[in-house]
């Protein structure tokens, strides 16, 4: 039934009755609606939970558009990201278009849902300030790197859970936990496939994320198994654009010290537990969603 999510983030576009909203909303790839996908699964295929899946994968566009101006990135989904073809400002507005609108939908779908909603979009905000800010220092500390992430990426996953498990008229904590865990593990996996995967499939160069002074979860764990040599010489790559033989040295150590095993089983882990805890809930279904997450290639 996403179809119907579709449709209704058409409708809610062309009411704002503006034909170059239209035109440059019909450049974006519509992405793998996770967060849509979500909300139906647990609330059902009714209007109110198709227009707050709406309502989440407009926010959740408008906030790529943003982040794609904020890293500099001129590929989204293997396509020319809209900074690319039409420059900052057009994709700034574009996403405030789309948020704004959103917000203005939430409105009538419930207080609790818009209070859940808007809430995850303060941390989804304040998420990616903290990555911003992290990534101007060599962090290493995983605590700071975690809630990062869980501002970032898992609120507004744990925040289309929780909202869909109140219209559902379900126990809203068990799915706030299923959705956090869910989130996090995407983030975990996302930033281990900027390192695993080539520019080709990424649609971006990889290790770009260490480019851009980006210590994801991989970084932390190879900065903790290092040698004091090896320390000083991955500090001193941090933040640089990366020569091709940095760039292997990086990977190799990666391999040596099992880095991405690593990385991928604490992923995969959060996955495990938010599968058990939703078939304690009898909602033995939403597994599938889960092992989305951690099974993806990009
Ligand atoms: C992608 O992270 C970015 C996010 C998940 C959140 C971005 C949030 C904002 C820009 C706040 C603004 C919010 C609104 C609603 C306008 P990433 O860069 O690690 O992942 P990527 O590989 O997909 O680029
Ligand atoms: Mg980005």
């Amino acid at each position: 039934m996403l179809s119907a999510v579709e449709r209704k983030i058409e409708q809610f576009i062309t009411e704002l009755g503006d034909k170059e909203v239209s035109t440059l909303y019909a450049k974006l790839p519509a992405g793998k609606r996770l967060r849509a996908k979500l909300i139906l699964k647990i609330a059902g295929n009714h209007l109110t939970a198709v227009k707050t899946a709406a309502v989440v994968e407009m926010i959740h566009a408008a906030s790529l558009l943003h982040d794609d101006v904020i890293d500099d990135a001129y590929t989204r989904r293997n396509k020319p990201s809209l900074n690319a073809l039409y420059g900052n400002k057009t994709a700034i507005m574009l996403g405030d278009i789309l948020y704004s609108k959103g917000f203005f939908e939430l409105n009538n779908i419930s207080t609790e849902v818009a209070k859940i909603v808007s809430n995850a979009v303060v941390q989804l905000s304040l998420g990616e300030l903290g990555d911003v800010s992290l990534s101007k220092t060599f962090n290493v500390d995983k605590s700071r790197y975690l809630k990062m992430i869980y501002q970032k990426t898992a609120s507004l996953i744990e925040a289309s859970a929780g909202a869909a498990a109140v219209l559902a008229g379900k126990p809203k904590e068990a799915y706030l936990t299923y959705g956090r865990n869910l989130g996090l593990a995407f983030q975990m996996i996302d930033d281990i496939l900027d390192i695993t995967q080539d520019a080709e499939t990424l649609g971006k160069p990889a290790l770009h994320d260490f480019v851009e002074g980006k210590t994801t979860l991989p970084y932390i764990y190879l900065y903790e198994a290092m040698t004091d040599e090896e320390r000083v010489k991955l500090e001193s790559l941090h933040a640089k654009v990366l020569k091709p033989e940095e760039q292997l040295w990086i990977q190799a150590k990666m391999k040596e010290y099992h880095i991405i095993e690593t990385s991928y089983l604490e992923a995969k882990t959060l996955i495990e537990e938010a599968i058990s805890l939703m078939s304690a809930h009898g909602e033995a279904s939403l597994a599938g969603i889960a092992k989305e997450m951690i099974e993806r290639e990009f």
